[in-house]
């Protein structure tokens, strides 16, 4: 399948100095990942980021920070412009990898995915608001997960309606994870 079939991002890695060379380990709707240097013994990627959304998810001083939340290591500016009619930015970001099939964290995961799915069915006649409103819920409900996950989606829930992003978590590789396990969410928001 093309990566238009798949709603993913088609442009090719931006020209820079920065990227010249790079390795591509990952696509989305609107970002390409390529390898960064490991630094210190600490693998790196470069986020080319087509969203507005994601650009403040990643470099806003009130940006969300914390145990579940992606380590950024610099912002190296612009590099063109991406078909979505931003420019891309390039953003170091320490390196990802999928959730697991099973295990604690995927569980986790899954419960947070199932849980978010829920709730915008209960308040899917809120249309635009939905997420949103999903988010609060999650974030306000105990549902047995860590302080630390119920503290990030309180964190979640107030850059959403600060930058008026939209919450995803639903798509399962949005919610990614260290390699020591930790569950980190990587791309937990879109632009409306
Ligand atoms: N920090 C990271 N380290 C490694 N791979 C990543 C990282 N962030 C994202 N990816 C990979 O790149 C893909 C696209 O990234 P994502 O942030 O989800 O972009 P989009 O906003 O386009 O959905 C992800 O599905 C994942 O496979
Ligand atoms: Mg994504």
């Amino acid at each position: 399948m093309t990566e238009a079939l798949q709603g993913l991002i088609t442009d090719s890695i931006p020209d820079h100095p920065l990227l010249q060379g790079r390795r591509e380990i990952g696509r989305g709707e609107s970002t390409i990942v390529v390898e960064a240097d490991t630094v210190g013994g600490k693998e790196r990627v470069f986020k080319i980021l087509s969203s507005p959304t994601d650009y403040a998810y990643y470099t806003a001083p009130d940006r969300p920070t914390g145990h579940h939340f992606p380590i950024v290591y610099a912002d190296h500016g612009q590099a063109g412009r991406s078909s979505r009619g931003f420019p891309f930015h390039i953003v170091e970001v320490e390196r990802l990898y999928p959730l697991p099939g099973s295990g604690d964290t995927a569980e986790v995961a899954t419960k947070i995915s199932t849980a978010y799915f829920d709730a915008c069915m209960m308040w899917r006649n809120l249309a635009q608001d939905m997420g949103r409103i999903a988010l609060h819920h999650l974030a306000v409900t105990p549902m047995g997960w860590a302080d630390t996950v119920q503290e990030s989606l309180k964190a979640l829930e107030c850059f959403s309606d600060e930058y008026g992003a939209l919450p995803d978590l639903i798509k399962a590789d949005n919610l990614m994870m260290r390699k020591d396990g930790t569950l980190v969410f990587s791309d937990p928001v879109f632009m409306e």
